[in-house]
């Protein structure tokens, strides 16, 4: 996805490469392909350091944090156009070594721009799209037109979805467009930044602008103007005052972002009981489920797998069908047939995410179904423009793999199927309000008896590139966020899948040793034993994760219990 960043200050500053690294660290999960960073020194040079490897590597080589100056801008590199190199490292500079810029996204039209830029005459060092951005924008201020004007020409010129900042050596100031991509303005007292993502602008001020699709902004340190590239019109955003207070923020007593999240669900939970409970925030999510002639559900990763789990309680306990897909899915699959009446909701953590920005700008420019988001980021673009929104209060997420958001995604979609029943008078058997009342005591105990299990299954599994986790019923979505997490951490390929499916086919994968994975429900226990000795027969590795029983303590060799609930709904990872 790459992420950008970009900051004028007053005057020189002995700190800036220092500042640009925090910035850095914050956007790291955003491209690990390559990290550059380029400043204007303060007597005119630009000083352009870039390198293959994440933030933490190219910084012990190549001494970002000693970098000084009164202008910076960084890039971090998830590749795209070009492979993972120094020379496709970006930030790239023009032609006449003036100036410098960086960008995220795609230029889908690049390749033809490239060649309409190298009959002019220019001449290419890499093969990155950022570089054809750059000496694009080159191209229209050397002809002596204004940034307006330039950006102006660059938006008709290209095509995709991107974000690019850019300085030059004459004039103290960055211009910052934003094509599609997030991008963030901070104001801070001293300085003013831009960047990919919120959490690196909290890190140094609480007061922003978010930027709209089309917005060039054009700063120096204590100024700013955005001109509209569609209306060709100066306009004025709203400053928002965040009450994150990131500095705060901190991993202490823990060794990583990811395990203090993962504790974290405890009073995640216990917060998102206490809001929905204290409040009718809820209400608008319920009406508009009821209200609705069909309901279509999207999201990416994780946020996928958390609605798919909704999706089941919406029809079990309040007999809504629901039609789940991917983000990047939903309109291929069904955007032919949504039509007045539908309701699309939207499921994001950040509220940002490209694949349902698409959904959500072809619903408005439709204006054929109601658009309804459940997010974390509340002063996001979803959370902001859909027609309404519920909000998880997960707090800030700064661990990439999503943990504390997926579970209270889930819970969110728990509570208004329950809800709903209720609102439908449907009545409905297997939960109560007390059983979601203990979800976040049963969270505290389930990471308490698992911690020793965990250990011995994970120096098993340590072992093998490869597996298979299996889920049946509402564990489905349960199997699929366990393997995405593993991928994402493990760096290994973990398969999650349905368990009825493994036979068709999959199951010709397991051989000696091949570990397995099933994630159950009691209810389904005789499937699942009887899918635990296809795996068996065949040497394969057994491992249970689920409430304890006589069968599958027999049959599995590894096992992680997790406490008995005595209800089919609350049963997770
Ligand atoms: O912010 P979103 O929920 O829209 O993000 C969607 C996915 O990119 C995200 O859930 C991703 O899969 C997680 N980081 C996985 O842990």
């Amino acid at each position: 996805m790459c992420g950008i960043f970009g900051i004028v200050c007053a005057s020189k500053r002995d700190d800036l490469g220092e500042v640009m690294v925090r910035a850095a660290r914050r956007l790291s999960y955003r491209g690990y392909d390559s990290v550059g960073m380029a400043t204007f020194t303060g007597n005119g040079q630009i000083d352009l350091r870039k390198d293959v490897g994440d933030i933490t590597k190219t910084n012990a080589q190549l001494h970002f944090d000693a970098m000084t100056g009164d202008r910076g801008l960084l890039q971090l590199r998830w590749s795209t156009f070009g492979r993972p190199s120094t020379t496709n490292a970006q930030p790239h500079l023009t032609m006449n070594r003036d100036m410098v810029g960086a960008h995220n996204g795609n230029i889908t039209n690049n390749p033809f721009v490239r060649e309409d830029l190298q009959a002019e005459g220019a001449t290419f060092e890499s093969e990155n799209d950022g570089e054809t951005l750059v000496l694009l924008v080159e191209k229209y201020l050397s002809r002596g037109m204004s940034p307006e004007e330039a950006y102006t020409q660059v938006s008709h010129d290209t095509e995709g979805d991107f974000a690019q900042v850019f300085m030059r050596r004459d004039k103290h100031e960055m211009y910052a467009a934003k094509m599609g991509s997030s991008l963030y303005l901070g104001l801070a007292d001293d300085f003013i930044c831009v960047s990919s993502d919120l959490p690196s602008i909290l890190e140094f001020t609480r007061k922003y602008v978010r930027l709209e699709n089309g917005d060039l902004v054009i700063f120096d340190d204590k100024n700013y103007r955005i001109f509209r590239l569609p209306e060709q019109q100066y306009v004025e955003r709203p400053v928002t005052v965040s009450d994150i207070d990131i500095e705060n923020a901190n991993k202490e007593p823990f060794a990583h972002y990811f395990i203090k999240e993962i504790h974290e669900q405890v009073e995640g939970t216990h917060n998102l009981l206490s809001l929905y409970d204290g409040t009718s925030v809820w209400q608008d999510f319920i009406e508009a489920l009821d209200s609705a002639d069909r309901v279509f559900m999207t999201g990416a990763g994780t946020s996928y797998h958390a609605l798919l789990l909704g999706a089941y309680y919406f029809n079990k306990l309040a007999r809504l069908p629901v039609f789940p897909s991917w983000g990047s899915q939903m309109l291929p699959l069904y955007a032919a047939s949504v039509r007045e009446g539908d309701l699309i909701v939207l499921v994001s953590q950040s509220g940002e995410t490209k694949d349902l920005m698409n959904v959500y700008e072809w619903a408005k420019a439709k204006g054929v179904a109601r658009t309804f988001s459940v997010v974390n980021n509340i002063g996001s673009t979803l959370a902001l423009h859909c027609d309404g929104m519920i909000p998880i209060c997960s707090y800030l997420e700064i661990s990439v793999p999503a943990t504390k958001t997926y579970t209270n995604q889930v819970l969110c979609f728990l509570y208004a199927a329950m809800k709903l029943a209720e609102h439908r008078g449907i009545p409905y058997e297997g939960i109560t309000w007390d059983d979601l009342h203990r979800v976040p005591r049963l969270i505290q105990e389930t990471i308490e008896m698992s911690q020793q299990p965990v250990k011995e299954l994970a120096s098993v599994l340590l072992e093998h590139p490869s597996m298979h986790i299996l889920g049946h019923d509402m564990t489905h979505p349960v199997a699929m966020e366990g393997a995405l997490k593993m991928k994402e951490v493990v760096y290994n390929h973990p398969e999650g899948m349905y368990s009825s499916e493994f036979k068709h086919g999959p199951l010709a994968s397991v051989d000696e040793g091949y570990p397995v994975i099933f994630v159950s429900l009691p209810e389904n226990e005789d499937l699942v034993l009887s899918h635990m000795n296809e795996v068996i027969c065949r040497q394969g590795i057994v491992v249970h994760v689920g409430q304890p029983s006589k069968g599958y303590d027999k049959i599995a060799h590894y096992k992680l219990p997790i406490p008995a609930m005595g209800n089919p709904y609350l049963r997770r990872r």
